[in-house]
């Protein structure tokens, strides 16, 4: 815990943002000391986001005032915001990818020999920044084919690089690999250890214990809570967020009958020549919910878009009921009774500029009851959508409004709710519950179980191994595009697994 008494760098007051009648952000103060850790948290929708895009110029609150060091000032833009010192790590990465890491890292700001563009001098500059926060990247790469945690790195280089003070994170672990996020914590407190003031939303409250020195808890657009992390538990905060004590559901014994998805010795080679999935041969059985757990980047992705026709396979055989799906079209696929949660909601589940109602039946327009004769029945898209947002507790106004204005986590959960509910024989889950606050991913766990106890089959990709072992009866893991081992439920801890996934071997494997 940083000194309380320390100077105060940043003060926001009674910052109001609303959008038409729903109140966004309401009456809410932050400060932030200089070098501290400050996480911010609440239920998706509550307004973390907003408030974020309000400090960093992205959006204008309505009303209230913000300080640095004391003296009141207006960010009109993310340019006014980046030259008073305050920089944002986004979530959705700005990077262009046919550049280099150092002409991303400058642009904007690039230095110049008389009217030329300063190469040498861009590369000499970022290798020392690089150097001094312990952030190895080699400014000659290309972004094209970095993994996320690259990315995110450049993304931080290029924070650094505009000198500011003040650094927003909004979500930053959601998509990496446990070590990156181990790597990246590690790299905020170097941060903060150097001066600079870091504010980090998150969902996972393990992080928040970790590397924060202050949390503020937002509910339903308003401040609830405000403390030093060391005066709180991750069960306080938790009942803060949602209001009430999350119960763990006992998950039924179900016998697994028929094989309803049958894969056998799978083969995908990417476009650079190599093996994403290598002999890759698995089974689902109805009432059985079969995880996949791997370190991201080992084939699992190439799986899911493979089983789903969003990928060619090279080889091998895929059976869904009995049907031979392989290299098929999704469109086929989907006949056949498989549904997909797709790992990346933007790539994959929407498009930002449709309205809920669209999102909502994404991929099924050629449902009987949503169109007919290539006319859509409005009436029965627009009471799907009701129906699911109600279900999910998707905080939506109104089912016109466009997929983009919902946070993020709300979009995900529309997404989410749109595959559960199709009453496929088949699921193919992929990160269900990414950037979901924890009460919500209560709820979907409970409708995957309830699935399950229906009768179908599920499929579940998830690099949050909690989840994983949590949900699956049986669990396969993936290493470098194979399958190298397979557990019962109860019979491999998360230890075990994260030795497998690293490419280990184990006793009590089933292969
Ligand atoms: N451009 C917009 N137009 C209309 N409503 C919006 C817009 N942006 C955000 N909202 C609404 O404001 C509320 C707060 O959204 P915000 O993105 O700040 O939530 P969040 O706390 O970041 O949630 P999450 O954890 O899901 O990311 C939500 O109800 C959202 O639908
Ligand atoms: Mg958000």
């Amino acid at each position: 815990m940083k000194d309380p008494s320390g100077d105060v760098i940043l003060e926001m007051e009674g910052i109001v943002k609303t959008y038409d009648t729903l109140v966004a952000n309401d009456q809410i103060d932050l400060h932030l000391r200089h070098g501290e850790i400050l996480a911010v948290i609440g239920e998706n929708g509550a307004g973390k986001t907003t408030l974020m895009k309000v400090l960093y110029g992205l959006e204008q609150a309505d009303s209230g005032t913000i300080r640095l060091r004391g003296e009141p000032v207006q960010i009109r833009n993310t340019g006014q915001a980046i030259d008073r010192g305050i920089g944002m790590v986004q979530q959705h990465f700005m990077l262009f990818d046919p550049f280099t890491v150092a002409e991303n890292i400058v642009y904007g700001k690039e230095p110049r020999k008389g009217l030329f563009f300063d190469l040498d001098q861009a590369n000499k500059l970022i290798s020392e920044i690089s150097r001094s926060y312990e952030l190895p990247l080699n400014p000659t790469d290309k972004i094209q084919g970095m993994p996320v945690g690259l990315r995110q790195r450049v993304e931080i280089l290029k924070v650094l690089y505009q000198n500011t003070e003040i650094i927003i994170f909004d979500e930053p672990t959601a998509v990496l690999t446990p070590q990156e996020v181990h790597e990246l914590l590690k790299t905020l407190k170097k941060l903060a250890a150097d001066g600079k003031s870091i504010i980090i939303v998150t969902h996972k409250l393990n992080e928040v214990m970790e590397v924060a020195d202050r949390v503020m808890v937002m509910r339903a657009g308003k401040l609830v809570a405000e403390m030093a992390v060391s005066d709180t538990t991750i069960e306080e905060l938790s009942f803060l967020m949602v209001g009430r004590h999350l119960v763990e559901t006992e998950i039924p014994a179900m016998n697994a009958a028929e094989k309803v998805l049958a894969v056998q010795n799978l083969k995908l080679l990417s476009e650079e020549g190599a093996l994403s999935l290598d002999d890759v041969s698995l089974h689902v059985r109805a009432g059985e919910i079969v995880g996949i757990a791997g370190v991201s980047g080992n084939g699992q992705s190439e799986l899911a878009q493979a089983l789903f026709g969003l990928k060619h396979a090279t080889s091998g055989q895929i059976l869904v009921n009995g049907q031979d799906v392989f290299n098929q079209s999704v469109k086929t696929i989907r006949n056949a009774g498989v549904a997909m949660i797709p790992e990346d909601r933007y790539l994959w589940g929407s498009a930002t500029q449709a309205t809920l109602s669209e999102t909502a039946i994404m991929g099924h327009y050629a449902n009987p009851s949503y169109s007919k004769h290539g006319m859509l029945n409005i009436r029965n898209i627009n009471s799907f959508a009701q129906r699911i947002i109600r279900e999910f507790n998707v905080k939506a106004d109104s089912i016109r409004q466009k997929t983009s204005s919902l946070s993020g986590g709300n979009a995900q959960k529309l997404i989410v709710a749109r595959e559960i509910v199709q009453g496929t024989p088949l699921l193919l889950a992929c990160e269900p519950t990414r950037g979901i606050d924890v009460g919500a991913i209560n709820f979907i766990h409970d409708q995957l179980i309830d699935k399950r106890s229906k009768g179908a089959a599920i499929l579940l990709i998830s690099s949050d191994l909690s989840e994983i072992l949590k949900l699956s009866d049986r669990i396969y893991v993936i290493y470098e595009g194979k399958i190298n081992s397979e557990f019962q439920r109860g019979n491999v801890t998360e230890e075990e697994l994260g030795l497998m996934m690293a490419g280990g071997k184990h006793e009590n494997q089933l292969v």
